[in-house]
Order: C-alpha cells, then sequence, then structure tokens
C-alpha cells in the first residue's frame, strides 16, 4: 500500500544556463525543488517523496524540502550521468523506505508548476490498474522526424543544424551549405496522434523497478540513457496508458521557461 515518489533534481541545468543546479532557481520566490515537492504533498496522494540530488548538494537540498514537510521527503545522491540512472538510485531508496509502495511516481523539479490535480488523475489512473501511466498534452509544432548526414553538400538557405559538442541543440545553418553535421527530414508523423508527455509519470511498483533492470545498460550513456521512465516500459513491450496533462506542467528548460513561469506566478497572485 502506498504511494512513493521519486522528484529528479540532479540535473546541471546546462539549457538554463543559470550558473548552479537548476532546482534551486527561484521563481517567485521559491526554488523549482521546493515548488514540485510541495505539489506532490498537495496532491494528498503521495506518501513519502525522494528527491534525487546532485552529491556535492545533498545539504542544499535538504535545507529547500525540509520547508514543505521534512518528515515526508529525502534527499539522496542522484547521478550526473543520465536521468535515468538518477530515478534508479531514487526508486532503489524509496523502496527501501516504502518496501510495500503499489505506486511509484517519477517528476521532474523542473515541472515545479504542475497542478496537484494532475498528480491525482495519474495516481487513480495506477490504481484503476494501469501499470504505466503518462499525462500528456497535443502538441501544436508540427514535428519531423530527422537523421543526420543525409544531405549533400548543396549551397542554399537556412539549413537547421545540430550545435557542435550541444546535444539537442540547433541552430541556423545561414547561407552557407550543411557542415558535416546536417540533418534531413525523414518523415513527418501525423499530428493528432502525438503527445507531448510530462510528469509525474506513474507505475506499479514492479512494473518499473522491471522496466529500469532490463534497460539498465543504457543509463551509463545519456545519449542512449531513456529520457522518460515509460519508454523503458515501451521498451520492454509494455503497455503505457495516457492521462490528460496540464499546460502548467511544462518543464522548465530555457531562460524563455523561466519568464513564462514568473509570469505564470504573476497571473496567479493578481
Ligand atoms: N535529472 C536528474 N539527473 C540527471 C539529469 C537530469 O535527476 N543526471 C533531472 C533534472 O534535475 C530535471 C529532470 O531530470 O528535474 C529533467 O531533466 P532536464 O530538464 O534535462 O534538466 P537538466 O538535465 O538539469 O537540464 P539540462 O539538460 O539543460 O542540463
Ligand atoms: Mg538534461
Amino acid at each position: 500500500q502506498g504511494v512513493v515518489a521519486v522528484l529528479t533534481a540532479a540535473g546541471s541545468g546546462r539549457r538554463l544556463g543559470a550558473g548552479g543546479p537548476k532546482a534551486l532557481v527561484r521563481v517567485g520566490g521559491l526554488s523549482l525543488l521546493r515548488r514540485a515537492a510541495q505539489g506532490l504533498v498537495d496532491s494528498g496522494v503521495v506518501d513519502h517523496v525522494v528527491v534525487t540530488a546532485p552529491a556535492a548538494e545533498l545539504d542544499r537540498f535538504r535545507v529547500e524540502v525540509d520547508a514543505v514537510a521534512a518528515e515526508a521527503v529525502e534527499v539522496v545522491a542522484g547521478s550526473p550521468v543520465s536521468r535515468q540512472a538518477s530515478v534508479r538510485l531514487g526508486l532503489e531508496a524509496a523502496l527501501d523506505r516504502m518496501p510495500g509502495a503499489e505506486v511509484v511516481l517519477v517528476h521532474d523539479a523542473a515541472r515545479a508548476l504542475t497542478p496537484p490535480e494532475v498528480t491525482r488523475r495519474v495516481v487513480a489512473a495506477v490504481r484503476a490498474g494501469h501499470g504505466a501511466v503518462v499525462p500528456a498534452l497535443a502538441v501544436a509544432d508540427t514535428v519531423k522526424e530527422v537523421a543526420p548526414g543525409l544531405v549533400a553538400a548543396q549551397p542554399g538557405p537556412a539549413y537547421l543544424s545540430a550545435v557542435p559538442d550541444r546535444p539537442g541543440c540547433l541552430e541556423s545553418g545561414g547561407e552557407e551549405p550543411p557542415g558535416p553535421w546536417a540533418e534531413a527530414v525523414v518523415g513527418t508523423p501525423e499530428r493528432a496522434r502525438l503527445r507531448a508527455v510530462q510528469t509525474p509519470q506513474g507505475f506499479s511498483a514492479g512494473v518499473l523497478v522491471s522496466a529500469h533492470r532490463a534497460g539498465a545498460a543504457r543509463e551509463v550513456d545519456e545519449a542512449l540513457a531513456a529520457s522518460d521512465d515509460a519508454g523503458l516500459v515501451e521498451a520492454q513491450g509494455g503497455r503505457v496508458v495516457v492521462v490528460a496533462g496540464h499546460e502548467q506542467a511544462f518543464k522548465i528548460t530555457t531562460p524563455l521557461d523561466l519568464a513564462l513561469a514568473e509570469a505564470v506566478l504573476r497571473d496567479e497572485d493578481s
């Protein structure tokens, strides 16, 4: 019985570029970590929260979450290597603490404004018998699948290129012919069938443990690691169901996202 949550906060926040761990960055005067932990506790359906923190920052992170509910929230070291590895470490700590937990949530501190109703929706779906549940929204952008290295060097306007040494970042290639890292479109999945997935994702404990065990080899390399936990369940052939997410559960990744979060909180105050 019981619901335990792993709150991932061990990332460095490179894309936000705040000069310190992203989870300690404040929005509306409170850290992302504190807001995310408070949101889980406020749902009323979470019994215990395990925060994964950068190993060098355990004390500062503890101070932050002690303000939420000292007895319900603990802080353990995550992994600098991949989110997947951090979740696995948090999951081990969570099940040490609550060996009988039926439901495990995995939530990103970076989704600091997630309304408690999303957490309640996800837990209810797991309790209804779904082994893996993700909250999600329809996507606004048309999404293309790309592959590297398929473009012959031809001159032309505005190529989009991956930025060397910055995985996941794209820049306009301007008028130059594409370099060796150029990408080409290989497909356009039908937008109506796509969903942008959020957290918390919810699992029956056995499903999540088994998925992390089966995918363990991937966690040592960020490029191979799963960016969400449901992905590990899918890789094992498990069924993942979707419930409604929420606009305010967006992930704070860049300075623009932080500005959006500030604006959302200002709106709530007035
Ligand atoms: N995370 C983690 N351990 C890692 C990497 C990420 O616990 N090794 C957590 C982050 O703290 C964050 C969540 O996973 O709450 C989602 O990751 P992301 O938004 O990518 O955060 P960062 O990795 O910190 O940011 P960046 O990728 O820009 O460095
Ligand atoms: Mg990251």
